[in-house]
């Protein structure tokens, strides 16, 4: 018998009878360890979103609690549920980003994972950015009928600084601007997600501040849900991400990057490091200066390192054996960029008409400028 001819397309079984729906709404939810709730908040999801063709893209880090797992078994019953599984801890903006740039659908909604966000807020959402054609719907706890539900007292005022903080530093006119529930036109999102931040938790405020031009949009109010399984991801680091963010988005304008900012704030606590463990030695334990002063070199160049190495480079921070080299090469490059500020001061100064005070500060400019440069070259290159 012959070979079996490969079928051509045959007009019976147009491409359309085969595919599903095309969804209209992308319904992106980064995950962490919430395996404990996945499966209720696609439920909810169903509940809220009849008559919508939407599909659930999950975006998970490789969670150790088998939340993708979880999330692939839900799939195969409901095909529209789907699975962005990423390798290592990346983080919560980086999860909403390629959530949204992984949808074939024109509008994406990114909600939390815990059911704290009010999906029945969703349809209204979709309503208002169609009917006003907008670019961005929020969902405020903030605007008319928001509210941040039953908050303690001091989460809830730390959370109205952060707010205020980021209108001042960004300019950024929305009334909840550490929103982490919003819905955009996937288009315009992906024009500018190439210049967002994957770290940190503030991915609708940096999409906002990135825009060129404001991107038309409307608030709407909902009440803040308190978590009932698993737990926050919210920590020291996010709110680092965050200081960092704001740095970005007000100095970063003037080409200076957040981590210099950092590196000079160390600096500074190394300064008063250096002044304490000198004064200990010099005036309390008798010791000679010039041994006093060496100790306490060691220990503010020590003290700098190991805060570097915690705070501003925490994204590639040195454990282990790692760490012996890593402090050798920032002691080498403090020495290189101590003496460059002597010689720089000195030389300004010895030219002549130039105020001591300035030579050193002038000295002191091209020191830190060294280091910083020589140190992240050397020490946390990436
Ligand atoms: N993929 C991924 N990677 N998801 C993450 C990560 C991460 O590193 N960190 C957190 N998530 C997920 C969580 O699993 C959850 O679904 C969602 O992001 C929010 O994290 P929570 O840990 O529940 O944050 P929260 O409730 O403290 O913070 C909420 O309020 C903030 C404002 O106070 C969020 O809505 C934030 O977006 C919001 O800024
Ligand atoms: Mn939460």
């Amino acid at each position: 018998p012959a070979a079996p001819e490969i079928a051509s397309p045959s007009p019976l079984r147009a491409p359309v009878a085969l595919a599903a729906k095309a969804p209209e709404l992308a319904v992106i939810v980064p995950v962490y360890n919430e395996a404990a709730n996945v499966v209720r908040l696609v439920d909810v999801l169903d509940e809220a979103l009849q008559g919508i063709a939407y599909e659930v893209v999950f975006v998970d880090d490789h969670s150790p609690d088998g939340t993708a797992h979880l999330v692939r078994l839900l799939g195969r019953e409901r095909p529209y549920v789907r699975c962005v599984e990423r390798l290592g801890r990346k983080g919560l903006a980086g999860a909403c980003v390629e959530g949204v740039m992984a949808t074939t659908a024109p509008v994406a909604v990114v909600i939390d994972g815990d059911l704290q966000h009010d999906e029945r807020l969703i349809p209204d959402m979709l309503q208002t950015l169609r009917r006003d054609s907008l670019d961005l719907v929020v969902g405020s706890r903030y605007a008319e009928g928001g509210s941040l539900g039953v908050w303690e007292e001091h989460r809830a005022k730390a959370s109205r600084l952060a707010t205020r903080l980021a209108r001042a530093a960004t300019g950024v006119d929305l009334t909840d601007p550490m929103s982490g529930f919003f819905m955009v036109r996937t288009d315009k999102f992906r024009d500018i997600a190439p210049s967002l931040s994957t770290k940190g938790f503030k991915v609708l405020l940096d999409f906002f501040a990135s825009c060129e031009t404001p991107p038309k949009f409307a608030e709407l109010g909902y009440t803040f849900r308190t978590r009932e399984a698993g737990e926050s991801k919210l920590s020291g680091g996010v709110v680092l991400d965050y200081i960092e963010l704001m740095l970005d988005k007000t100095l970063g304008r003037y080409g200076i990057p957040a981590s210099f900012v950092m590196f000079c704030a160390v600096g500074s606590i190394g300064i008063l490091a250096h002044l304490a463990v000198l004064s200990a030695l010099y005036m309390l334990a008798g010791v000679s200066f010039l041994t006093a002063q060496l100790i306490a070199t060691v220990a503010a160049m020590t003290s700098n390192f190991v805060l570097n190495n915690e705070l501003t480079y925490r994204d590639r921070r040195l454990r282990g054996w790692r760490l012996v080299p890593g402090w050798a090469s920032f002691c080498l490059a403090s020495s290189i960029g101590a003496t460059a500020n002597v010689g720089v001061a000195s030389w300004i100064h010895n030219g002549g008409g130039t105020a001591w005070w300035l030579s050193a500060v002038a000295g002191i400019a091209v020191g830190v400028v060294f280091n910083y440069v020589a140190t992240a070259m050397a020490t946390w290159r990436r």
